[in-house]
């Protein structure tokens, strides 16, 4: 037995802004301001689903779920992230492992790393050890130092099983 390897990047990057929940992947966050969006604005959640989509060659979250469309107003990103992951399992594949980074001047990201984890990989049905959550500063420089946005990377490996 062999596997069929397919790799996907995503990137994302909100606004910040007063009034607004931070949520980062699928956790909310303590902070003064939040990521402005049409949908919940979680922006970690956003770059693991075009990791996803871009894998296979399957176009972007905004082709799947338009940000001009009502019924994505508000929306909770997870169901973005288990619709790619349902078009993924469609096409044989699993997930291997994801790696991510969130760059984000302030707050202090680290003690919401294993709750992180947990929730994406829970809801992926992978093992924890196979979600890597990093954060980083921009070293105030650049609007992401400056404080007016974040942004999020992810790569995904992804495999399925093929008969020799
Ligand atoms: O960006 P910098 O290298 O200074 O970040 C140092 C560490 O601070 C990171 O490795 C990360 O663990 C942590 N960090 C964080 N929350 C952020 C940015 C960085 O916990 N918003
Ligand atoms: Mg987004």
């Amino acid at each position: 037995m062999s596997y069929e390897y397919r790799t996907g990047l995503g990137w994302d990057s909100h606004r910040i802004a007063a009034g607004r929940p931070m949520l980062l992947g699928g956790v909310l966050i303590e902070s003064e301001f939040g990521l402005d969006g049409h949908s919940d604005a979680d922006i970690l959640l956003h770059a693991i689903t075009d990791s996803l989509l871009g894998a296979l060659a399957l176009g972007d979250i905004g082709m799947h779920f338009p940000d001009t469309d009502p019924r994505w107003k508000g929306a909770e990103s997870m169901q973005f992230l288990l619709h790619a992951h349902s078009l993924v399992a469609e096409k044989g594949y699993e997930i291997v492992n994801l790696d991510t980074t969130v760059i984000l001047e302030r707050p202090k990201l680290k003690d919401y790393r294993v709750k992180i984890r947990e929730y994406i990989a829970t809801n992926l049905k992978v093992p924890i050890e196979a979600v890597s959550v990093k954060f980083k500063t921009a070293e105030k420089v650049g609007p992401v130092g400056e404080g007016k946005s974040a942004e999020a990377q992810a790569m995904v490996l992804l495999r399925r099983q093929v008969r020799e």
